[in-house]
C-alpha cells in the first residue's frame, strides 16, 4: 500500500523482503540515473537484505558504482576497521566488497581518532565540497534515533560526537558477545547532513520499530524523537513492512 502523507510518501509492504528489493530498486534508479551519485549508507539489521539485493544487480545486471560516492552515516568510537563490529567492516562485509566501487570514494567516520572535533569538521566539509547527498538511506531506532542522533533537547547540525542512550547500548548489545563490549560513544552525520540530503529514504521493519514509526510520522516534530525532523522534509519515502507499519496503516486508512 502507498500512502502520501504531509508530503511524506510511505509505503507499506508484506514482507522485511519486499521492502528490502524496493529500497534497493530506488538506490538502482539513483546510479543509473546519476552514475557520480553521491549516497548517503546507513548499517544495522535493516539495510542488510536491501544490501544484498544491490549486490545481485551489480553481479547480474551489471549495476554500476564505479563512480558512485558514499558517505556513512555513522561508526563507533573506539574500534578500528578491522574490527568485526565496526560499520567499516558491516559495509566491506555486505556491499563494498562485492561491488566496482572506488575505495577512494567510499567515506566512512573513523573509530580511532586523535582529533575527534577536527575530523568532524572535515567529515562535513568533504560532504559539503560534493554538493549534496543525492540519497541518503536511513534506518531508525526504537527511540526514534536516525544515524546515531539520540533523542536530544535540540537538533545537532553536523557530525559530531555522540554518547549513546543506553537504551541504544541494549538494542546493539545482540550484535556483541557482552553488554560491556558494546561502544558507548560514536561519531555520527548530524540533522543538518541528514535534511540537506535531496532525496531520503527510510526503512524499518519489526513490531518493535511500531511506535517509534507512528511518532516519526503523526508525532510533534521534536529532537525528542529525532526522526520526526523528516515530516518537514521535500523528498522523503519511508518503507515499512506490516510489522513496523501496523499502527501508521490505522490512521492512514482514516484519512
Ligand atoms: C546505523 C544507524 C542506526 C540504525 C538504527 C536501526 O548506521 O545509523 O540509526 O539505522 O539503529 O538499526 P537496526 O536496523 O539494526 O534496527
Amino acid at each position: 500500500m502507498k500512502y502520501s502523507y504531509k508530503g511524506m510518501n510511505i509505503e507499506i509492504y508484506e514482507s522485511y523482503d519486499e521492502l528490502s528489493n524496493k529500497a534497493a530498486q530506488i538506490i538502482a534508479a539513483q546510479v543509473i540515473l546519476k552514475p557520480k551519485s553521491v549516497l548517503g549508507l546507513a548499517t544495522g539489521s535493516t539495510p542488510e537484505r536491501m544490501y544484498k539485493y544491490l549486490v545481485e544487480m551489480h553481479s547480474n545486471l551489471k549495476l554500476d558504482f564505479e563512480n558512485i560516492t558514499t558517505f556513512n552515516l555513522d561508526e563507533y568510537l573506539g574500534i578500528t576497521e578491522n574490527n568485526v563490529q565496526s560499520y567499516a567492516y558491516y559495509m566491506n562485509q555486505h556491499l563494498f566488497n562485492h561491488i566496482n566501487i572506488n575505495r577512494d570514494n567510499i567515506n566512512i567516520p573513523k573509530g580511532i581518532v586523535n582529533d575527534i572535533n577536527g575530523f568532524c569538521h572535515q567529515y562535513d566539509e568533504k560532504i559539503a565540497s560534493l554538493g549534496k547527498i543525492d540519497l541518503q538511506v536511513l534506518g531508525i531506532g526504537t527511540n526514534g534515533h536516525i544515524g546515531f542522533n539520540e533523542p536530544d533537547v535540540f537538533f545537532e547540525a553536523g557530525t559530531h560526537l555522540v554518547k549513546l542512550d543506553e537504551g541504544t547500548i541494549v538494542a546493539n548489545s545482540r550484535f556483541f558477545s557482552s553488554i560491556d563490549e558494546v561502544p558507548k560513544e560514536a561519531i555520527s552525520i548530524g540533522i543538518r547532513n541528514i535534511m540537506q540530503s535531496k532525496k531520503v529514504i527510510l526503512l524499518a521493519s519489526g513490531k518493535n520499530k511500531e511506535e517509534a514509526v507512528w511518532e516519526m510520522i503523526f508525532g510533534q516534530v521534536t529532537p525528542n524523537l529525532p526522526a520526526s525532523i523528516l515530516q518537514v522534509h521535500n523528498d522523503v519515502t519511508i518503507l515499512l513492512d506490516k510489522e513496523s507499519g501496523s499502527k501508521v496503516k490505522i490512521e492512514l486508512d482514516k484519512l
